[in-house]
């Protein structure tokens, strides 16, 4: 299975990764330089191209001692593997050789290398660079969330952030100092939706017995009415749960789509209606989900059977499951 790409770099306002000089310019602030690190730390690789490499010697690892113990202490290691993109070898003493993390170099298409890295066990991959490998994923529709951010300093001249191929959809926006990070999502809406819902599942409140599960709902023209995850309103929520609590009677559910990492519960022991219930009560035509509810949960009939029943279009994506699962395991 082809891994989750995350594209991620900073730009000027006028457009440029770098400027002109030898040194690497910085070109976001502290801040946002400790977000790069939380998703750096988030992900199985990195992966930047040889000319990255050779202008700025990045040792790509993740900086936090925090971050890298909760790594460890999930048997991961504690820096992603680096994965540079290369037709020749690395230069002596480039510091991406040595430190706390593998390296390897790799050659060929956006879609080699993701089916390469997607064997070797890689879910999630982020791509930090440079100009040409981002202008080479973008273009072969290998980005699924673009992490743009926009640095307020004017560079006149360098390597641009240029790109081709499919539209980007805006996710959301965040001020972060004087900086501006912009989220945008690739592909089909059952396909953005879907990976959000997963990624968001990483915001759910450690449990040791309950499922730790992402979910956004839809209307029918593309707004998105809500979004959540399990346990973040009352510790025995399930994320479909706060989410259709928080919408109330919202004529739109009637059709919106749901989007859950995880199938909807179709037995609840905690509360009276299982989410499945929830969700046909609500008058929601369709469901999509990137995971199937494990058989030792499922009582007889499954969530999707209840849906199904009730008159819900029920669709499994799973392209997302390894994301969905990867992300349920972070707390
Ligand atoms: N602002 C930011 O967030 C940010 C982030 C990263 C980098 N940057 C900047 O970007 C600039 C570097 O960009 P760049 O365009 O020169 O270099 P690059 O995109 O990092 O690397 C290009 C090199 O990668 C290798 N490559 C690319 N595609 C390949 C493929 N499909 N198979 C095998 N090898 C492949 C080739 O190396 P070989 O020639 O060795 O085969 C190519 O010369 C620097 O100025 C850096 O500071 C900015
Ligand atoms: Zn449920």
């Amino acid at each position: 299975m082809r891994p989750h790409v995350l594209a991620s770099c900073a730009v000027s306002l006028d457009g440029f990764l770098d400027d002109a000089t030898p040194q690497r310019r910085i070109l976001s602030g502290p801040a946002d330089l400790d977000r790069v690190d939380e998703e750096r730390a988030k992900v199985d690789a990195i992966l930047v191209g040889a000319g990255t490499v050779r202008a700025d010697d990045p040792r790509l690892l993740v900086r936090a001692p925090e971050r890298r113990a909760a790594r460890t202490a999930r048997g991961l290691p504690e820096s992603p593997l680096r994965v540079v993109l290369t037709t020749r070898a690395l230069p002596d003493g480039a510091r991406i050789r040595s430190g706390p993390a593998e390296t390897i170099t790799l050659a060929g298409t956006p879609g080699e290398v993701l089916d390469e890295l997607g064997c070797r066990g890689v879910v999630r991959l982020m791509v930090e660079g440079g100009a040409s490998v981002l202008r080479e994923f973008l273009s072969a529709g290998a980005v699924d969330e673009l992490q743009l951010v926009l640095a307020p300093q004017l560079v006149g001249e360098g390597p641009r952030f240029t790109g081709g191929g499919r539209a980007p959809h805006l996710v959301g926006t965040r001020t972060i100092g004087e900086d501006v990070l912009l989220r945008y999502r690739f592909g089909d809406a059952d396909d953005r939706h879907l990976a959000e819902a997963c990624v968001l599942a990483e915001n759910c409140p450690p449990s040791a017995t309950a499922f730790s599960v992402g979910c956004v709902v839809v209307a029918d023209d593309g707004t998105v009415l809500g979004s959540g995850w399990s346990r973040r309103d009352h510790p025995l929520d399930h994320a479909e749960e706060g989410v259709l609590r928080a919408l109330g009677n919202d004529p739109r559910l009637r059709r919106a789509t749901l989007y859950s990492s995880l199938e909807p519960c179709g037995a609840r022991a905690s509360r009276p209606d299982p989410c499945a219930a929830l969700i046909a009560r609500a008058g929601i035509p369709r469901v999509v989900h990137a995971w199937r509810e494990p058989p030792e949960f499922v009582a007889a009939p499954s969530g999707t059977e209840q849906l199904e029943a009730a008159g819900t279009e029920v669709r499994h994506v799973p392209r997302w499951e390894p994301l969905a699962r990867m992300c349920a395991a972070r707390r």
